[in-house]
């Protein structure tokens, strides 16, 4: 598989569109079950969720409102850098409302705890956490989602959202990067 000139800097497909797929249908299900009459606003974080904002949103039948919050730790590289900048404030009204946040990857964990700590200040009645992806082993800070869609390993993946420098994103499926990069 190519993607442009920097097509071969994926080495393998770790989550087809498929396993995708089924998975998101999965956490739907769950987050509808939980929320019951409920309706919520949907929190996603900028830029690496929306793709999974997309499909996850289309699998609801209730009202629901979505926004999102710009949150940068990356740059370019792929190693987390020590400070997590807020690039887009949040501008739907959450007080009293109850909230899902949404983002691609938990990996050390910091990002999401920074966006729950923006996010109380907001007095939402309650705050619940997906991620589709959970790099357990790197996490350094307490952070638990509510609902994950895969855990997997120590490894730097892109597609489906997830970018290396802005690459890859529209890929739609999750694929490695090779090493070296
Ligand atoms: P954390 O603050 O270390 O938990 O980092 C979470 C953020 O880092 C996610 O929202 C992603 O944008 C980014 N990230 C972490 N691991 C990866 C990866 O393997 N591929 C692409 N982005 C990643
Ligand atoms: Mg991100």
């Amino acid at each position: 598989m190519t993607h442009g000139s920097v097509g071969s800097r994926i080495e393998r497909v770790l989550l087809s569109e498929e396993a995708i797929r089924v998975r998101v249908a999965e956490l739907v299900e769950l987050i509808k079950a939980d929320l019951g009459e409920l309706d919520p606003v949907i929190v996603a974080l900028l830029k690496g969720s929306i793709v999974f904002l997309a499909d996850l949103i289309r699998g609801f039948d209730r009202p629901l409102a979505f926004d999102f919050v710009g949150v940068s730790s990356y740059g370019d590289g792929t190693s987390p850098g020590e400070e997590i900048a807020l690039t887009k404030e949040l501008s739907v009204d959450i007080a009293g409302r109850h909230v899902l946040v949404v983002d691609d990857i938990l990996d050390t964990g910091r990002t999401l705890r920074h966006v729950l700590r923006y996010l109380e200040v907001f007095r939402p009645a309650s705050v619940r956490t997906c991620v589709l992806l959970d790099k357990r082993a790197r996490r350094d800070v307490a952070v638990e989602p509510d609902y994950t869609g895969f855990e997997i390993g120590d490894e730097f993946v892109v597609g489906y959202g997830m970018d290396f420098a802005d690459h890859y994103r529209n890929l739609p499926y999750i694929g490695v990067l090779a090493q070296g990069r």
